[in-house]
């Protein structure tokens, strides 16, 4: 069978590891350690915790700059090395590997190419992390309304016709924002937008944090970097093998972008001390994922997403988003609503019954992701289990929560997010923050998009969302 592979096959995979070789060869020829971290190869940490982790894990616990490592910031040695793979196999013209996730390549993105007074046209359902970078650098949001899904609670994808209609309007925009796929999978018309950006000699960033696999087989949706995005961030850590926090920012080829600049801002963000454990698995997963293993385990996981949504589409009384609806998804991220349950009734059973934990779950649905280390066996467990929740009758534990967990209003900003997050505030109830300005970023992570955002007006309308909220920030 013709293999879907999407690198370009004229490329040759480069499977090497320099961070990993570094690494172990440090392992392998120990110094005496008279640096950072001070728990010196594991000898100073609680005994218990050692044993869990495991004394090999705490060895290879360190830094840059000791053993030959390189450094991150400026990246050299064996770092600068493994981030330029990273950027040959991604297409990308300068890959930054990034700790503390993309919320530091979104903030550092921010900070880099906007500034106070400039607009960003930003979709609604932006990752709270873009909100820190725009209060950061100043400029202001102009929001972009996807399309609303109402019996699924998501967002949908965003019409390009928006982006240029908002492009008409507003002057000075220093950006257009994006997030592709949301983060239950829905995909929008990128190649359409990045043309219409380019029409009006505007920028493009893609919040791909997402869709890292997308750039290894041609069966999931084409990456933003080869549909003309001048920027993306990809969470490896989500989607692609590496460890939690590890991911990558990429600079496209032919960037509007200044590059000297977010690399200055990524400066002012970055740890000094990065965990040398979190860049090895960055460049570990960039070479299994360039690996013959690695597609194939891909390739096992589109088949195995296939797999569920087949199982799913014979059941009754369960339902699946997925793209006959219009728009483009992402099949390894499965959404599914059940009659007469809510989502977060849907995971609770899951959890409770059949020991199984899913992504996360809204008062609709819950989110399901396909990984690329889930075996076909657990994804027929999930299938059973499923179906048998949906021949099992749950009316007698029927509490609906009343809580809403996608909030799908357009704000109502009466100041600027970094005049408002920088302006006098005080702590009140919540039934007396109706008409108040909010002060803080309020978000609930999954998935990360904001409720409030400081100076946006608090109504009624927000209360179903903040049922966990007593208090709440506001300006004075
Ligand atoms: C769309 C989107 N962008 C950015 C982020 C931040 O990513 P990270 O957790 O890697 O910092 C998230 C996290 O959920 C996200 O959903």
């Amino acid at each position: 069978m013709k293999k879907k592979y999407t690198v370009d096959k004229n490329q040759k995979l480069n499977t090497n590891t320099p961070i990993l070789d570094a690494l172990k060869s440090a392992y392998e020829s120990p110094s005496y350690q008279f640096h950072i971290p001070g728990h010196t190869k594991g000898s100073g940490v609680l005994k218990e915790f050692k044993n869990l982790i495991g004394t090999k894990a705490l060895k290879i616990d360190t830094t840059d700059e000791f053993d030959n490592l390189g450094t991150l910031t400026p990246p050299t040695g064996a770092i600068k090395e493994a981030e330029e793979l990273a950027a040959q196999v991604f297409g990308a013209e300068r890959t930054f590997f990034l700790l503390n996730g993309s919320t530091i390549g979104n903030m550092a993105l921010a900070m880099g190419i906007t500034r106070k007074g400039q607009k960003v046209i930003l979709n609604r359902n932006c990752h709270r992390s873009i909100l820190s970078g725009l209060i950061i650098s100043g400029a202001e949001p102009v929001w972009l309304i996807p399309e609303k899904l109402d019996e699924w609670g998501l967002w949908g994808s965003i019409n390009p016709n928006t982006i240029e209609k908002l492009l008409n309007e507003t002057d000075n925009v220093g950006a257009v924002w994006i997030t592709n796929p949301t983060y239950e999978g829905v995909v929008s018309d990128i190649k359409t937008i990045s043309d219409i950006c380019k029409k009006y000699n505007v920028p493009l960033i893609v919040d791909e944090a997402h869709g890292c696999l997308w750039n290894f087989n041609s069966a999931l949706p084409t990456p933003a970097l080869k549909l003309g995005a001048d920027a993306v961030v990809h969470s490896l850590h989500k989607t692609g093998g590496s460890m939690s926090q590890s991911s990558m920012l990429h600079i496209a080829k032919n960037s509007m972008l200044d590059i000297n600049k977010i690399e200055k801002s990524l400066k002012l963000l970055h740890t000094t001390s990065p965990s040398l454990i979190l860049l090895a698995s960055l460049d570990a997963a960039r070479a299994n994922l360039s690996s013959e293993k690695g597609q194939n385990q891909i390739e096992k996981t589109v088949k195995n997403a296939k797999y569920l949504r087949k199982r799913i589409d014979k059941m009754e009384h369960i339902h699946q988003l997925k793209m006959d609806f219009g728009f483009k998804t992402d099949i390894t991220k499965v959404f599914v609503k059940v009659d007469g349950l809510s989502g977060k009734r849907l995971e609770s059973i899951l959890e409770i019954d059949f020991n199984i934990e899913v992504e996360s779950a809204s008062d609709i649905g819950a989110l399901m992701l396909v990984n690329i280390g889930n075996k076909r066996s657990e994804i027929k467990y999930l299938a059973d289990c499923l179906e048998k929740i949906t021949k099992t009758d749950y009316s007698n534990l029927f509490h609906l929560e009343n809580k809403k967990h996608m909030p799908m209003l357009t704000p109502k900003l009466k100041y600027n997010l970094r005049e408002a997050f920088y302006m006098d505030k005080e702590i009140v109830k919540k039934e007396n923050a109706i008409c108040r300005i909010s002060a803080e970023v309020i978000a609930e992570c999954p998935p990360g998009i904001a409720i409030l955002l400081p100076g946006e007006e608090i109504t009624t309308e927000h209360l179903p969302y903040l049922t966990d909220y007593e208090e709440i920030e506001v300006i004075k």
